[in-house]
């Protein structure tokens, strides 16, 4: 047997239907907010990554699925989104027609991490950036829109968590300050972290080990390090936040794995996914649209993690479809035009199921039962000479005589909905 990659997941039916609810909710959502979809490819250039997310982060350090492709160019499986959606707004120069752009997508990302519970190596975002405004007012309002599409797909027990990294600047000095705070304690830090103190000190506050979280525990606060015009942009941030009430508290220890942040960075965590405790997370990044050769234009940002959102859903999953009937016919003239109504509920929109194995009335109504057909009708040589069939109510456990010509019309009106498949969700 050929079994699939370890921390790649198969999404079945059952677990699906709740993978597309969260989908559609923030299509429809994300829209309102004027974003519109963008596709890219699951692949690029190896480069776009290194530049964009930093060299010495966790990810480009050692998480990326990089390949020497046929050709002989390195590419890499997109371990975030960000990175590809900046690189097709600059290559499509879509700048040109607005340089404001909202811009969301959805799909797989690949990091080779160690899997655990909420952490695979292939996993789902649903991500969204807000591209050509640096108004503080902007921010606000992602973060308001992450809050909302939570709110409204039913994720309660999460927190909004803010902060703000400063800009190439102000963070040097941070920087220096953290590296001069962390000198002599080096001895306590765990081996990652000796080797971050150098190339990326502020990672060393994001540290899960104990020994580190004890050692950083008196650390500077960057919010202590920012200039006036990042200071002002934060204090923007949370009065607007404020404004449009939507509750947050400041977190000056949080630091992003990725390297373009500029100014404010968020995450919304949550106390209910043992240790992968963030469910969206996000920020400014002001200045990588133009370190990747396009204009000099602000950008921000966040994603989503779906599987952990799946997770939080728990046993609130959405109930897949329910077929709205379930033809049983007995004989085999009964059997075709079974087979015929079925088809023709079917174009219709209307889940129909039938049996094809010439089994018992028993087993037939046993089968409807398991697929919990919400209505079941029973065609026999009788019924059919007089063109009727027993229509049952499953749910009810109520049985009517109805006219074959009638039976589309009349089981949408017992549905009592819409010609659709969501009739009998
Ligand atoms: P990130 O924090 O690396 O940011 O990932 C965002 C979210 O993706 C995380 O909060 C988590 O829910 C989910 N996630 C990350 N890694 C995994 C994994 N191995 N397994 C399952 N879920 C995972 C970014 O990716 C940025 N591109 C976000 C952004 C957009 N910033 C600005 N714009």
């Amino acid at each position: 047997m050929i079994t699939g990659i370890k921390g790649m997941n198969d999404i079945l039916p059952g677990e699906v239907e709740t993978w597309q609810y969260l989908e559609e909710q923030a299509r429809r959502i994300f829209a309102a907010y004027g974003f519109a979809e963008i596709r890219v490819p699951v692949v690029e250039k190896t480069d776009l990554f290194c530049r964009s997310i930093g060299e010495s982060t966790d990810i480009v350090e050692k998480e990326m699925y990089s390949f020497t492709d046929k050709g002989g160019t390195s590419i890499t499986l997109r371990p975030e989104g960000t990175a590809s959606v900046m690189r097709s707004f600059i290559e499509h120069k879509l700048y040109a027609q607005d340089p404001v752009a909202r811009l969301y997508y959805l799909g797989p990302m690949f990091r080779y991490e160690r899997p655990q519970k909420g952490r695979y190596r292939q996993f789902h975002q649903i991500g969204a950036e807000a591209i050509g405004i640096d108004d503080p007012r902007v921010d606000a309002q992602l973060m308001a829109m992450l809050t909302h599409y939570l709110d409204e797909v039913g994720i309660r027990d999460v927190e909004l968590q803010v902060n703000s990294l400063g800009c190439p600047e102000c963070r040097p000095a941070y920087r220096q300050a953290l590296i001069f705070f962390l000198q002599p304690q080096l001895e306590a830090l765990c081996e990652d972290c000796r080797r971050r103190w150098c190339t990326n000190p502020l990672r060393v506050l994001d540290c899960k080990v104990p020994g580190c979280r004890e050692a950083t525990a008196q650390a500077p606060s960057i919010l202590d390090h920012l200039d006036t015009p990042c200071a002002d942009h934060f204090s923007r941030v949370r009065a607007a936040l404020e404004d449009l009430a939507v509750p947050f508290a400041v977190n000056p220890r949080m630091v992003r794995g990725l390297d373009y942040y500029t100014k404010t960075t968020f995450e919304v965590v949550t106390g209910n996914l043992g240790a992968q405790n963030a469910v969206a997370a996000g920020g400014r990044y002001d200045r990588l649209i133009q370190d990747l050769g396009g204009p000099p234009l602000p950008g921000i940002g966040f994603a989503m993690g779906l599987e952990r959102l799946v997770l939080l859903k728990g046993e609130e999953r959405i109930a897949p479809p329910r077929p709205a009937l379930f033809l049983a016919a007995l004989g085999e003239a009964a059997g075709r035009q079974a087979f015929r109504l079925m088809c023709s509920l079917q174009r219709r929109g209307l889940r129909a199921e039938t049996d094809f194995e010439g089994k018992s009335l028993k087993a037939q109504m046993r089968r409807a039962g398991r697929l919990q057909a919400r209505f079941v009708l029973i065609l026999g040589e009788e019924e059919l000479a007089r063109q009727i069939g027993q229509l049952r109510d499953m749910d009810a456990g109520t049985q009517e005589e109805i006219a074959l010509g009638e039976l589309a019309e009349r089981l949408l009106e017992r549905l009592g909905q819409r010609e659709t498949l969501d009739a009998v969700r």
